[in-house]
């Protein structure tokens, strides 16, 4: 099989990862060019990894070198338009979180992914590593009981240095504060292995630092199957920590790290007792180590490019967290309980995470 010609749009702080999983992909894909407004930052990026073509235009870069995919990583407001351009040239997508800025956006892409054929897939790597796989394989032989009580908290650090770049710290150009830019990767997760939420009631605040969107936010979820679950967010707390801990009715399931995680993040509880020693060896029984990463979802990525089916991470799955995040800060916003499906066309937070037109 031919490699995949690959093109990355955005060279800043996260190109480190997408090197990374490029070059595991060996044969499978070749890195055809890179594309920066910043050319100097552009300039350090070929020269130190031999990219042969440097753009200061991502449509000059289409036009030129009809990559086969495109990766994205420039900051959230460039996304749409970006994407847009690269579906109609041709390539597939894969796109750094958080996708788009609103669920008008997302349902432009979803069109665009019908009118071109080809599929938009949005970087979630925590989704990729083996722990989380062997979580929802053991789920989904009904092993750990129902889903009941869920802790998700995103506790991390950002100085007032990392909201001067200027793209930093407004609805319009960021999507949101760290609700949409930080805590989007463990909710991600949350939402994907307990499926499908009801409904959101939030707070969101603004404490200590110089920017529009919150720097702290706090929800409760109930899910459909009744469970309930709490998300704290932050961009203010010193000691920083990811933390997801999944209280299923037979054992606990809980992941403490900071950026990845591996096996051995993840600790799993049964309760005693028979049952529980199988169910604790059953834990034992993970296959593999697998850090969850940008490399472990660009394998299954170009594995569903061979087969020409939709990967993961797209569609109805990637729409999830979008419509979650909507509703979040509507009933931030609105002091009110927030339904999923209930923001639609026409609804202020249809169109932006705030409800103000991104374009006043
Ligand atoms: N998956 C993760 O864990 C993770 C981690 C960090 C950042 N991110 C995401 O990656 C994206 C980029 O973040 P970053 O920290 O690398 O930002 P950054 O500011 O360091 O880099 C962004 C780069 O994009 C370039 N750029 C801006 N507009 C452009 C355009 N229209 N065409 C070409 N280049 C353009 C800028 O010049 C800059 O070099 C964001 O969406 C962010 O949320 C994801």
């Amino acid at each position: 099989m031919k490699p995949y010609r690959v093109a990355l749009i955005g060279t800043g702080g996260i190109v480190g990862s997408h090197l990374e999983a490029i070059a595991a992909m060996g044969e499978r894909v070749e890195l055809v060019a890179a594309v920066d407004t910043n050319a100097t930052r552009l300039e350090a990026v070929c020269a130190q990894t031999g990219i042969a073509h440097a753009y200061t235009d991502a449509a000059a870069m289409l036009a030129a070198e009809q990559p086969d995919l495109v990766h994205i990583l420039t900051p959230p407001a460039t996304h749409l338009p970006l994407i847009l351009a690269a579906l109609d040239a041709g390539a597939a997508v894969w796109c750094e979180k958080p996708l788009c800025r609103s669920l008008a956006e997302f349902d432009e892409i979803a069109a665009a992914e019908a009118r071109t054929g080809r599929y938009v897939s949005t970087v979630f790597q925590w989704r990729f590593g083996s722990a989380v796989e062997h979580l929802r394989k053991l789920a989904g032989e009904k092993l750990l009981g129902r889903p009941l009580v869920a802790t998700c908290q995103t506790l991390w650090y950002r100085d007032a240095a990392y909201y001067a770049a200027p793209w930093r710290g407004r609805f319009a150009s960021e999507t949101g504060g760290p609700t949409a830019t930080l805590g989007i990767h463990l909710m991600d997760l949350l939402l994907w292995l307990w499926s499908e939420w009801e409904e959101v009631h939030a707070l969101a605040a603004t404490l200590d630092r110089p920017i529009e969107v919150e720097d702290v936010s706090m929800a409760l979820v109930r899910f459909e199957s009744g469970a309930l679950g709490s998300i704290v967010t932050s961009a203010l707390s010193p000691r920083q920590e990811s933390y997801l801990r999944l209280d299923y009715q037979h054992a606990t399931a809980e992941v403490k790290t900071l950026y990845r995680y591996a096996n051995a993040d993840w600790r799993f509880t049964p309760l005693p007792g028979e049952t529980g020693d199988a169910l604790a060896a059953a834990w034992q029984a993970i296959p593999c180590d697998r850090i969850g990463s940008h490399t472990a979802q660009l394998t299954l990525l170009l594995d569903s490019l061979d087969r020409g089916k939709r990967p993961l991470v797209s569609g109805i799955e990637a729409r999830r967290i979008v419509e979650f995040i909507a509703c979040l800060y509507k009933s931030a916003f609105t002091g009110q309980p927030v339904a999923r499906g209930s923001i639609t066309p026409g609804d202020p937070f249809y169109a932006s995470m705030n409800g103000v037109s991104y374009a006043e």
